[in-house]
């Protein structure tokens, strides 16, 4: 029949019923996954495929005749989707042919995708809160941009310190300029103590595990930014001997239990009497932080009954920590992002 006799539904169906016929040849006949994806994007491409192109002319047809025009498009598309699926099927195995490819050689090792893992800081941070978790003490934050009072003043840190040397820090200038308040990058979670304290009663068993920043020149043992771990108790009763217990308990734990721990007299602002700690570690005594009893002027800075309470405080190189432990000689290699260093861990 010569389209002009033929009323538009007729001839849209005539048309679909071809374009269907055309596309099982296709699909049938391809004889790679590379031709059936040829055919696919020819027949049912989002684009410029002839289903596409087909379903433009719905369009045209008169309102009465659409329900009926509509229903055969979507049966005719479902039957392209059908062969294409069908043909997919027939090369799903074409990819690996086995040992019928001449090329294929068993003896060859197989590709493996290696798993990410996490930083070796980021494993002693969770161990050393896992360790200090087991003895009751609780995580707790502080911002890494910090205030004077809380990285200095409420620390019994007054302004003529030589521990606020512009060269000792790293102010922030613009910051200080936004409300008149001097910001730094704090240099020791010691800060943290202060936060913990200004908003909470005693008993207080904190650790604060975090970043600290100054403009020290890198080599093996110093870098710009490390991260410290700080202790803080506070109860009645709470002494040096507590204090003591509480780091020996951490090395038992972290570095094995025949590693003793000693303590010697130092100088702190905010703790008094002041202490370096020391643990035994390959035939010699090694520094591994500071500690004291906190100093009256902190607990008076932030409202505590100075006759009631009293408390300890610690604060240990993290970095320090995780390099005895692997055997670690240059801290810079921490923070080069080298993966062959950091598979090792
Ligand atoms: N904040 C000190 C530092 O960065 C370490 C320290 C010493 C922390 C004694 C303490 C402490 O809590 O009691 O060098």
């Amino acid at each position: 029949m010569a389209p002009g006799n033929s009323s538009p539904l007729e001839s849209f169906v005539r048309e679909l019923d071809a374009l269907l016929e055309a596309a099982r040849q296709s699909f049938g006949s391809a004889s790679s996954l590379q031709q059936v994806e040829e055919a696919r994007v020819a027949f049912l491409g989002a684009k410029s495929g002839r289903f596409k192109a087909a379903q433009k002319q719905l369009g045209q047809i008169p309102a009465d005749a659409k329900p009926t025009a509509g229903q055969h498009l979507n049966r005719v598309k479902n039957e392209i989707q059908a062969a294409f699926d069908a043909a997919k099927a027939r090369f799903a195995t074409e990819s690996f042919r086995g040992e019928a490819d001449p090329t294929f050689d068993r003896t060859l090792p197989g590709t493996t995708s290696r798993l990410g893992r996490l930083h070796p800081i980021t494993q002693t941070i969770n161990e050393l809160m896992d360790i200090m978790g087991r003895l009751g003490f609780s995580p707790a934050y502080g911002p890494e941009v910090e205030d004077e009072r809380h990285n200095f003043e409420a620390l019994n840190i007054p302004a003529d310190h030589p521990a606020r040397d512009p060269l000792d820090n790293f102010y922030l200038s613009v910051a200080s300029k936004r409300d008149g308040e001097t910001r730094l990058l704090r240099s020791q979670t010691s800060t943290v103590q202060i936060r913990v304290m200004e908003n909470r009663q005693p008993p207080i068993r904190v650790i604060s595990l975090g970043r600290v920043y100054r403009p020290d020149t890198a080599d093996p043992t110093h870098y710009p930014m490390f991260h410290q771990m700080e202790g803080l108790m506070v109860d009645e009763h709470v002494n040096l001997a507590t204090l003591k217990t509480v780091l020996q308990l951490f090395a038992t734990n972290y570095l094995g239990a025949s590693v003793p721990v000693r303590i010697r007299p130092s100088f702190f602002p905010f703790t008094e009497p002041s202490v370096e700690a020391d643990y035994f570690w390959n035939g010699k005594w090694t520094e591994f932080g500071g500690a004291g009893i906190i100093d009256p002027n902190v607990f008076k800075a932030v409202g505590y009954d100075t006759e009631r309470y009293t408390g300890f405080a610690f604060g240990l190189g993290v970095e320090r920590l995780c390099m005895i432990r692997h055997g670690i000689i240059d801290i810079r290699n921490l923070y080069t992002n080298d993966v062959r260093f950091l598979r090792q861990f």
